[in-house]
């Protein structure tokens, strides 16, 4: 069965094909399907904003969707910059203008600085919603570490480890991140065995 995954980021949609291979679903991207929908995610949790993402594309070729909303929340700014994690440093700010705001709000709260990234996923066909959630826990680290990755994987150490996401390989972070774990529970919802 065809399901559509309202996303235009190709690293996440590689990923999500992987996970769901060897099932009853083929997945496709906006991409796959050549559609670049602008949509706006301005509801005040990552479940609200995932489910906006899922109807606007379920709406338009009533297909079944999933959909997926993530973001950073750090204890020591009340789980700051949550659903605004995109865009912490302003509109068409960089990755790196939000790390830089980042450090720069943690500068005079003592270490370390817990904080941990949420995912989550959902499925809509119209009836049926699933929603699923992955937490992912760490650190913010002082000084930005390493060069893979994105958004704010330099400064963001997972519990258990040394290195900061932007050090560690994209395949061993895609196994334990937030979103990896909200897939895998959003596959067994859709795959009950
Ligand atoms: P979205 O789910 O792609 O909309 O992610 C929202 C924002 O959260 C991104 O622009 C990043 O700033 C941040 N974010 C989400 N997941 C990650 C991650 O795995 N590493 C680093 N930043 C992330």
């Amino acid at each position: 069965m065809k399901v559509i995954f309202a996303t235009g980021n190709n690293g996440k949609a590689i990923e999500v094909k992987k996970l769901f291979e060897n099932t009853e679903y083929e997945i496709v991207s906006l991409k796959d399907i050549g559609d670049n929908t602008e949509i706006i995610e301005d509801a005040d949790t990552f479940e609200g904003n995932a489910l906006i993402k899922a109807k606007v594309i379920y709406e338009k070729y009533k297909t079944p969707v999933i959909a997926d909303d993530s973001g950073l929340m750090v204890e020591q700014l009340n789980n700051e910059p949550g659903v605004f994690s995109a865009r912490y440093a302003g509109e068409n700010c960089t990755y790196d203008d939000n790390n830089n705001k980042l450090l720069s709000e943690l500068k005079n709260f003592p270490e370390p600085h817990p904080a941990k990234f949420v995912c989550a996923a959902v499925y809509y066909d119209g009836n049926t919603t699933h929603s699923l959630f992955g937490e992912f826990k760490g650190e913010i680290v002082m000084e930005k570490r390493g060069e893979k990755g994105f958004g704010y994987d330099p400064v963001f150490k997972p519990e258990g480890y040394e290195v900061t996401l932007a050090e560690m390989d994209l395949e061993e972070k895609n196994k334990i991140s937030h979103r990896a774990i909200a897939f895998e529970k959003l596959k067994e919802k859709m795959c009950p065995a």
